[in-house]
């Protein structure tokens, strides 16, 4: 989704800014631009695609000396991908650049219209810097017309603005879109998020909603509550894989260490985080989030009812919002986002927070939204997540769900009850070690999977979601059609479908249900659709056998296959020459709704 960068200071803007832009790429976008105000001028560049175009645009341009700039990512909502719809979009003498939706646009382009402005772009975010150009005829100073301006959007955003009117500043603006400011020993630096300010800055501010003002070099010191940034880019570099996301997947079992870390024993669950909220009244569970994440709370709502025993829904975040919901206050609100910016499940944490429920997040990126905004946050500890289609994310929510499960049961019934479960989990974490075999024995296989009509992922209980969360990477980055089913429900209409061009991913834990899944495979194999299964035993039934590690609890099945299914989606998304880490059309960090 859109990203925003900015510089006051003395060194180079141009590169400044499109370095930042890079570090904002994995959150997806379309186009992108600079501005930059030195020695009283204004340059504007904009470019459609990658930022490299971008970068081949403003080649013979370079800015000396003290001077300001503006950078934005765009992601397509109101107008399509064109250069005249990027950011930074401009006035007479301001360019601006905007990340959210302004709700109001439509009426106050019309006014500004009639009082005789242009509009060049189909975008929501050019009226804001007309509308400024207009109400500085009527102010004293620039921050006055930018208050009045501010004043008037009604909608989400994150807000940068320069101005030849006041060529030492940045006049700034958040509102439900994630805006950091941070200082460097070289200057002032603004950004969406934490990544393109590491090596940079050393203290942040996350502004809060409702924030907005104007920034020198010297302004830093008087905005509130500043931290220091810690933090090293190391992580957020490829270590010599191709792509983000097969880092991403190799490097699992070592994160899901991290997310045990401090939390698992031998001598009990502990989740300090939680120490400050009463949990001793709560009668039941509500698990929200989109996506990955919500596949995440579905796999949760198994182990949360199965092992602490308290009742669990699951919501997605976009139509919980909407619904009316009955809400008590005897039920805990856990909200799961890798980015902690989705703005569906922001707005749901906010409505089950004035529904007077007890909120906790599990969230991948400290300081986010959504952690600010609950009462308790339990991090994953992935950490940077580069890759569009998320992986380490969703093992280390689903492991924070698991490690929350045997807590509360711990806390309701005792410690013994779940003892056993530390075992499986250390196993479960081992068994995510890539097997370089078993991934190249599914390169191989994912010639076979290029074609027919359509994946159907299968699997029963907490292998559902897990099918879901197969069903999901391989659509997203190989562009097949492919669904997540419970397998026992196939034969209530969507085996209608099987035949020789379907292809059929089955789930098969030798722990959990193995004769039931089995039927339900026979019954796709007799309608010729061709079965793809991955189980630690051989199943005769199959055209393809993904053979995962034999162990003794279906958890330590679930990891595994689920290490195989994202390899899965990855070598046949590699093998049609997809972009597997930014496809098309998606975005890291959803901040619109
Ligand atoms: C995951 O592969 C997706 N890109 C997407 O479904 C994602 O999980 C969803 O947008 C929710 O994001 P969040 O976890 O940051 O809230």
């Amino acid at each position: 989704m859109c990203g925003i960068v900015g510089y006051i200071g003395n060194n180079e803007k141009k590169s400044i800014l499109i370095n930042g832009l890079r570090e904002l790429e994995y959150r997806g976008y379309d186009s992108a631009g600079i501005s930059v105000l030195a020695e009283g001028n204004l340059n504007i560049f904009k470019a459609v695609g990658k930022i490299i175009n971008l970068e081949r645009k403003c080649e013979s341009f370079s800015s000396s000396g003290f001077g300001v700039g503006i950078g934005h990512t765009r992601w397509a909502t109101h107008g399509k991908p064109t250069e005249t719809n990027a950011h930074p979009h401009f006035g007479k003498f301001s360019n601006v650049v905007h990340n959210g939706i302004i709700e109001n646009y439509q009426s106050i382009k019309d006014m500004l219209i009639k009082k005789g402005y242009n509009f060049i772009s189909q975008t929501d975010t050019e009226v804001i810097v007309h509308l400024f150009e207009s109400m500085l005829e009527s102010s004293i100073t620039p921050l006055e017309a930018f208050t009045k301006t501010i004043n008037e959007l009604k909608g989400a955003y994150a807000i940068l603005l320069i101005t030849q009117k006041a060529p030492n500043e940045i006049f700034y603006a958040k509102n439900g879109s994630p805006l950091i400011i941070g200082k460097g020993q070289d200057g002032i630096y603004f950004s969406s998020s934490d990544t393109p300010l590491i090596g940079l800055a050393t203290e942040v501010c996350y502004l809060k909603d409702g924030d907005f003002g104007v920034m020198d070099l010297d302004g830093f010191a008087k905005l509130g509550d500043i931290k220091e940034l810690s933090g090293d880019k190391l992580s957020s570099q490829k270590d010599g894989f191709t792509f983000f996301m097969e880092k991403e997947i190799y490097e699992q079992h070592k994160v899901l260490l991290e997310t045990m870390m401090g939390r698992v024993g031998d001598d009990g669950f502990f989740l300090e985080e939680l120490s400050n909220i009463d949990l001793s009244n709560i009668k039941s569970i509500r698990l929200c989030a989109c996506g990955t994440s919500y596949h995440a709370a579905l796999a949760g709502s198994y182990m949360l009812e199965r092992i602490a025993k308290i009742s669990t829904k699951v919501e997605i975040a976009s139509e919980f919002r909407y619904k009316e919901p009955i809400l008590d206050e005897n039920e805990l609100f856990i909200s799961i986002s890798q980015s902690g910016e989705t703005a569906d499940t922001l707005e749901a944490v906010k409505l089950a927070k004035k529904a007077k429920l007890k909120t906790i997040s599990i969230c991948n990126v400290d300081n986010s939204s959504i952690v600010r905004e609950s009462d308790a946050s339990l991090l994953t500890r992935a950490g940077i997540e580069k890759g569009v289609a998320s992986t380490k994310a969703f093992a280390t929510q689903v492991m924070v769900l698991w490690i929350l499960s045997c807590y509360l049961a711990q806390k309701r019934f005792s410690f013994a009850e779940v003892k056993g479960q530390v075992q499986i989990m250390l196993n479960a974490i081992k068994l995510t070690e890539v097997n370089k075999k078993m991934h190249e024995k599914i390169k191989r296989l994912s010639r076979r999977y290029l074609h027919g009509h359509g994946f159907f992922f299968i699997g029963r209980d907490i292998f559902y979601p897990l099918a879901l969360e197969g069903a999901l990477k391989l659509k997203e980055i190989s562009y097949l059609h492919a669904e997540g089913y419970p397998s026992g429900e196939m034969k209530h209409g969507p085996i209608a479908l099987a035949d020789s061009g379907l292809f059929c991913v089955a789930l098969m834990p030798k722990n959990l249900m193995y004769d039931k899944i089995k039927s339900n495979v026979e019954e796709l194999s007799a309608r010729d659709a061709m079965i793809c299964a991955l189980s630690s035993e051989y199943y005769e039934g199959c055209d393809d056998w993904i053979e995962v590690c034999d162990s003794s609890h279906y958890m330590e099945e679930f990891f595994s296959m689920m290490i195989a299914l994202q390899i899965f989606a990855l070598e046949i998304a590699i093998r049609l020459g997809n972009d597997v880490d930014m496809p098309r059309n998606l975005a890291k960090s959803v901040t619109v709704e």
